[in-house]
């Protein structure tokens, strides 16, 4: 099955073979795709991936150096006529060598029925919201029901993203803990995000703090191939917590991730590449199951208030790809964007 409707759209749109839709980073986020949406979309690929109703191969990365890497990502999304590739580059120094940020990414989409590109657009907005909305997918799949405080470690762009949703996932939230290593960083996203939250967000005094009294934990600082001893100690994990990382738990000693009685990934393809690749800080398990079979009820969510759960989402461009056809749907319908002949 394809997405008929939205081929017929795009052809009432675009001269297909002969031009595309060029969105920047502005545009995209301006056109405001509903939180509900994104959050629903997010949710369908990550299931649709683990019942085989998309094609994506792993990622592949090219290092310049272990600070840095080029990252490509295809995928397909047949269901969703949504085609295209993810180009990224994540280099951990440039906020210090060049004031720009370390993530940057562009995604182009391809059409569904002939192969050639509708659209090309900047990927970073989409990329900073779908991250989070991951996140809160697995917090209201696997987080305990009574779970009230969440944690957010690394308050960059796609860790204060976390903020303004974290409530889809944690019903019951009562409180929001944020810890950075830049005091900036968590100002700032105190700042931006205080008011579109219904409930406080404080400082965590330390590292420690944050995660022995979280019932929720985030993180997303950064990640190398040449990880670093991990800060976060075993001891300080208390039973029941849900840990959901987007930046393959280089803040976790690995005990941590050895001892959760689920460790759960996005894809065991993708997550066997990380490992040969030497992303992770000494000896981690198999994973349980991938979050997309949870959701798709092919494997059982918590059992129990004590487990604590480990969710590592390593991003997969089916989250993306999810997210393009509404973007472009609304793009052309409200007319944004510049249409650039091929
Ligand atoms: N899994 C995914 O789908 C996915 C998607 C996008 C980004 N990411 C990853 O998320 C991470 C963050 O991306 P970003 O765009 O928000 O980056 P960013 O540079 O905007 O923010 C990173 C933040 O983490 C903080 N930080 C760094 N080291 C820390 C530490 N040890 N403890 C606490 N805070 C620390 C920094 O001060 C900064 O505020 C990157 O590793 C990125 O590759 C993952």
């Amino acid at each position: 099955m394809i997405d008929a409707k939205f081929n017929e759209m795009v052809r009432k749109h675009l001269n297909v073979g002969h031009e595309i839709l060029y969105l920047t980073r502005e545009e995209v986020k301006n056109l405001n795709v509903p939180t509900e949406v994104l959050f629903e979309q997010v949710k369908k690929a990550l299931a649709m991936y683990s019942t085989g109703e998309t094609l994506m191969p792993a990622k592949t990365n090219v290092f310049p150096d272990s600070s840095a890497v080029y990252i490509s990502m295809p995928g397909l999304i047949p269901g969703m006529s949504a085609a295209g590739v993810k180009w990224v580059g994540a280099f951990n120094n440039n906020m210090k060598d060049y004031n720009l940020p370390s993530l940057c990414a562009m995604i182009m989409v391809n059409d569904y029925l002939t192969g050639w590109p509708i659209c090309v657009m900047d990927g970073i907005h989409i990329m900073e919201t779908r991250t989070p909305a991951i996140a809160m997918v697995a917090a209201q799949n696997l987080a305990r029901k009574d779970s009230e405080v969440f944690g957010m470690i690394g308050l960059g762009r796609e860790g204060g993203n976390h903020l303004p949703i974290a409530h889809l996932g944690i019903p019951n939230l009562k409180k929001i803990l944020v810890w950075d290593v830049n005091e900036a960083a968590m100002d700032r996203a105190i700042a931006n995000f205080q008011d579109k939250v219904p409930v406080p967000i404080e400082k965590a005094p330390s590292l420690e703090y944050i995660v022995r009294n979280s019932d929720v934990l985030a993180s997303c600082t950064f990640f190398t191939n040449n990880p670093p001893k991990p800060p976060i100690q075993d001891e300080w994990v208390p039973k029941g917590q849900t840990i959901i990382v987007t930046d393959l738990h280089t803040q976790f000693d690995p005990a941590i991730i050895n001892r959760a009685d689920m460790y759960i990934v996005d894809s065991r393809a993708q997550q066997e590449h990380l490992v040969e690749d030497g992303y992770f800080y000494g000896p981690i398990p198999e994973p349980t199951c991938e979050l997309g079979e949870i959701l798709a009820g092919k494997m059982p969510a918590r059992t129990s208030d004590d487990q604590i759960i480990v969710v590592n989402p390593s991003g997969m461009v089916v989250d993306d790809l999810a997210v393009t056809p509404v973007v472009i749907e609304m793009a052309l319908e409200k007319g944004v964007g510049t249409k650039l002949p091929l």
